[in-house]
């Protein structure tokens, strides 16, 4: 009988079988031991995932369920959900983070340049995790002098280890309030002066909500938050996507070699490296009713995983799964995840990846990887590489 512990070593490693044995003979699988079911098919997560009046995001969005009861977007259901995104999505506009796209390039050159002589450099440490914190400081304005704390406490926010255990509590609690405090002073430094960015613009902000005909507003510290959570999102989830990416691309080395040739299949290739291997393998939900599904019956109030991991290398979706082809043609991206709660960054992250891998490869076309030195993080909610040893020229 298939077993699915997601913190099992081996299955941290490498999920995908156990994946596919949940995909055919347990579509609807249960785990008595760490309370939660889970669904693996394509179609059942896509379904599970468009309807959110039975697949409730505010039981919290991980097995442990600790978040539910932080003041995140990402732990609200509709209609509070409905209005508090409208709110970010005024500010967040295609617009606003297509005008990062110089800014990017440059940070990834400069990144990029410092190892550029190095014999071996670690790409997580030293590039992928880097990245996307300047770049997501950028977008909110923080303050280059400011950078530097926001860079520690995001990484003692995220690369904690079992949140279990005091010390690492104690430590999460600490980098947590942090940075809240340090969103609320720059939240606080904007009514004595206002500015042209996307901090001041959400302060001000106001949405009809449609479910009551309230004007809605944030308050200060629901700025600061919504804020962090951004900045937390945006951060880890990018510094894993950047080296599952090269990894793919080092285990399917003709996949490279067209990359390599033709950057204009980039934007494609991101697609395949969110189905391949994405960061987020997991989304949580609790049942708000009793759902029937492949003859098995959900009771009401119970957490469900929707992994959408193990729907994007569903054979009943896409032909040879499990291969890395940067020219298939990606039906939904579920990545990201879907329907009301996809990924609020989706745009930034796509971007920053292609220009990461862009600018890389044009630098070092014949890497090479030290699978064995790659050290794993593992956490329910994100998958993906703390550190990996990269060769520039040793392919
Ligand atoms: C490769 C990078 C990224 C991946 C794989 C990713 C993945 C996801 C997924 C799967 C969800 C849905 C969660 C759910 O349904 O419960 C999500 C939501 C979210 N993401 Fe991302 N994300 C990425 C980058 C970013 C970036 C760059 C930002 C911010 C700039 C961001 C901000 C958010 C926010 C705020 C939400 C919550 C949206 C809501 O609940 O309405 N993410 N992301």
């Amino acid at each position: 009988m298939v077993e699915f512990d997601p913190y099992d070593w081996a299955t941290c490693v490498d999920p995908y079988p156990v994946y596919r044995e949940l995909r055919d003979s347990a579509p609807v699988y249960r785990n008595e031991k760490l309370h939660f079911w889970a669904l693996s098919r394509y179609d059942d997560v896509v379904a599970a995932h468009l309807d959110p009046e039975t697949y409730r995001s505010s039981g919290g969005v991980t097995i442990e369920g600790r978040e539910a009861a932080a003041p995140m977007l990402i732990v609200k259901d509709p209609p509070e959900h409905t209005w508090h995104r409208k709110l970010v999505n005024k500010v967040f506009t295609p617009r606003r983070i297509a005008t990062l796209e110089p800014f990017i390039r440059a940070r990834t050159a400069e990144l990029l340049d410092r190892v550029q002589n190095k014999d071996e450099f670690d790409v997580v440490t030293e590039f992928s995790v880097l990245l996307p914190l300047d770049v997501i400081s950028e977008l909110i304005g923080i303050p280059v002098e400011l950078r530097p704390e926001v860079h520690d406490l995001s990484n003692r926010l995220s690369l904690r280890g079992d949140a279990d255990d005091p010390t690492n509590a104690k430590e999460y609690a600490e980098a947590g309030l942090g940075l809240l405090q340090l969103y609320l002073g720059l939240v606080q430094e904007r009514h004595r002066t206002p500015r042209d960015d996307v901090i001041t613009q959400l302060m001000e902000a106001e949405v009809v909500d449609e479910s009551d005909g309230t004007v809605r507003k944030l308050g200060d510290e629901e700025v600061a938050m919504r804020f962090m959570e951004l900045g937390f999102a945006g951060h880890e989830t990018v510094a894993l996507l950047i080296p599952s990416a090269l990894i793919g691309l080092h285990r399917y080395p003709d996949q490279r070699r067209e990359l390599v040739a033709d950057p204009s299949l980039l934007p494609n290739a991101v697609e395949e490296f969110l189905r391949w291997d994405p960061p987020s393998h997991l989304q949580g939900r609790t049942t708000s009713r009793d759902v029937e599904l492949h003859g098995v019956t959900v009771p009401a109030g119970e957490k469900v995983m929707l992994l959408t991991a193990a729907a994007s290398r569903d054979e009943r979706a896409y032909d040879d799964p499990d291969r890395v082809d940067v020219h298939r043609a990606t039906k939904k991206q579920l990545g990201f995840g879907v329907g009301p709660h996809v990924c609020l960054g989706a745009a930034l992250a796509r971007l920053e990846t292609r220009i990461a891998i862009e600018e890389f490869l044009a630098r070092f076309p014949d890497y090479g990887i030290d699978e064995s030195r790659a050290v794993r993080r593992v956490q329910t909610n994100v998958r993906g590489l703390s550190e990996l040893p990269l060769l520039p020229r040793s392919a």
